[in-house]
């Protein structure tokens, strides 16, 4: 496995592999990886001849700087586990090399970006949508992962590659979870021992969202998962049922339309998102 910080040598060494006729699979990241993360490196690992990764932590779509400044920075210890796991190419920019002069690019999502984490983190978006382009061109992957997770910035990512033509497949990768149900993120490390043994709430909520499905109003689901979270000290950004296509918030549930659950809250200082698929 080889590090560049330069685009140049980044482009450099796929040229000749592409030429070479190599398939390429690329998975974004922001580092503090964690087995989310390395699950989407395995999925490209047995998916492609070669596995790049990129680890850049985009100041971009932060809003709050507080946020960008706490958050971990752990090269040297997430090369090794690239390593491990059959990586390829790790691309780890400064900000510098990325944005030599302020981005300008507006996209525009419309309803996409307009709802939950649209909503609460303006701008974030298209913060995520600017970088990605960009490592999108300076990587040429054949195929992109990124997990479910961040379900919205899926979507976002879906529709910028069909707006921008971008030859690139986008491959979606279900949640990985902790044992108790937590979802992975970087952020889980921030939370007290007391936190964290509540954390596992979320999927809990989720699932009684699940298992209420098509039985309770719509309504009735989210003012229930409020109080259940806030009753159990964490304090709700929002809880929505939404089409799995467009994230348009649904008012009844519909067997035609498929649906997922999204949760955003707060645990003392942590905000945890997370999300699930609706079966009716
Ligand atoms: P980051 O938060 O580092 O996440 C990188 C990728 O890992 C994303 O596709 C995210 O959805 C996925 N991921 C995180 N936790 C996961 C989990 N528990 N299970 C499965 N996948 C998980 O998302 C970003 O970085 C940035 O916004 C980025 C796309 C790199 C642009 O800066």
């Amino acid at each position: 496995m080889i590090t560049f910080h330069t685009i140049d040598d980044t482009r450099c060494w796929i040229k000749d592999r592409r030429q070479a006729g190599m398939k390429l699979g690329f998975v974004p990241t922001m580092g503090a990886l964690h087995e989310g993360h390395l699950d989407l490196v395995r999925r490209s690992v047995a998916g492609n001849s070669l596995t790049a990764v990129s680890i850049f932590v985009n100041p971009i779509q932060f809003n709050n700087p507080d946020d960008l400044g706490k958050y971990p920075r752990t090269l040297e210890k997430d090369e090794r586990l690239l390593d491990q796991t059959g990586c390829d190419l790790v691309f780890a920019p400064s900000v510098e090399e990325m944005y030599p002069s302020p981005a300008r690019e507006k996209y525009d999502f419309g309803e996409l970006e307009k709802v939950m984490e649209g909503a609460s983190r303006p701008g974030h978006f298209n913060g995520v949508a600017v970088v990605v382009k960009k490592l999108f061109d300076i990587i040429t992957p054949n195929r992109a992962y990124f997990g479910e997770k961040d379900y919205q910035q899926l979507r976002i990512i879906q529709t910028l590659v069909e707006m921008e033509r971008i030859p690139v497949e986008i491959i979606p990768v279900p949640t990985i979870r902790e044992p108790d149900g937590l979802a992975m993120s970087s952020r889980n490390r921030h939370l007290t021992k007391g936190e964290r043994t509540i954390a596992h709430e979320i999927y809990q909520v989720l699932l009684e969202i699940r298992r209420n499905a098509g039985k309770i109003s719509i309504a009735k689901v989210k003012e229930q998962a409020v109080s259940r979270l806030e009753k159990g000290g964490f304090i709700c950004d929002y809880i929505e049922i939404a089409s799995a296509a467009s994230l348009r918030p649904l008012e009844s549930w519909d067997e035609k339309v498929p649906a997922r659950a999204f949760v955003a809250c707060y645990l003392g200082n942590v905000r945890l998102i997370d999300n699930l698929e609706i079966i009716l």
